[in-house]
């Protein structure tokens, strides 16, 4: 597994990486497909100067980049990469049965637009040159919902200004919660790293697809919530 362990030790990852054991199918899915779907130099032990990688260069042609940061499943990942065959679509998780569940869903689907990075977003944001992602998505972010562990949530500096940095200017960058606390610390912090506010609101993008997250939320009587940035520039 430690080929997979792409995180740099430097950095804090409160979440977790590893579930129940992985089906022998996912092992499967992990040792074939991952090898050739990760993108090259985004992790330390890849690039340890953290040279810039393009991440166009990734789908080898000019097209739109999107990033899902946390797809969980994958299963909004892979919609969208379905939806938008135009775009490349990188996603990042750091939970290794994730990212086996999103592979399984990639080769049902046969989307061939889409790249996986095993880890954490930050390395992606590390080496990605300013003005180079089309449009970010954060859906269901880890809520931390203990008052002390608020600054370990992804709507922090930490992660926005890279965030912002990386993105280029317009770019969409999409919020879906159901943790009203979250929704809050996600309308106040936002927008000084760099971006503007342009839709909030009970009702979902057009092209979103629920996750199982949002399906679990709804489930136990949470209410969603959708929220619409726009990098200034
Ligand atoms: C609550 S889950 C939601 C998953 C999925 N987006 C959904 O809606 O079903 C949040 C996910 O974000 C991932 N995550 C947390 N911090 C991250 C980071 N810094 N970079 C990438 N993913 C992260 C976690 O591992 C977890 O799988």
């Amino acid at each position: 597994m430690s080929e997979f362990d792409p995180n740099p030790p430097r950095r804090n990852f409160y979440g977790r990486r590893h579930g129940k054991t992985l089906r022998q199918s996912q092992k499967g899915y992990l040792s074939e497909d991952l090898g050739t779907l990760r993108p090259r130099g985004i992790t330390v032990q890849d690039n340890p100067e953290r040279a810039p990688v393009e991440p166009r260069t990734i789908f080898g042609d000019d097209r739109p980049v999107w990033l899902e940061v946390g797809f969980g499943g994958g299963e909004h990942m892979v919609h969208m990469a379905a939806r938008y065959p135009e775009v490349g679509v990188i996603g990042c998780e750091p939970f290794i049965n994730g990212v086996a569940m999103l592979l399984g869903k990639i080769r049902a689907a046969g989307v061939e637009n889409v790249s996986v990075h095993p880890g954490d977003a930050r390395d992606l944001m590390d080496v990605f040159p300013e003005n180079s992602v089309d449009k970010a998505f954060l859906n269901y972010p880890d809520p931390w919902p203990k008052a002390r562990h608020h600054r370990r949530r992804f709507v922090t500096p930490e992660h926005l200004i890279p965030l912002a940095r990386v993105m280029k200017p317009g770019a969409e960058f999409r919020v879906a919660s159901d943790i009203p606390d979250y929704i809050r610390q996600t309308r106040e912090e936002v927008p000084p790293a760099g971006f503007d506010l342009i839709h909030d609101s009970a009702e979902p993008w057009d092209d979103w697809l629920s996750t199982r997250y949002e399906q679990k939320a709804l489930r136990e009587g949470r209410v969603p919530h959708y929220v619409t940035f726009r990098r200034k520039g």
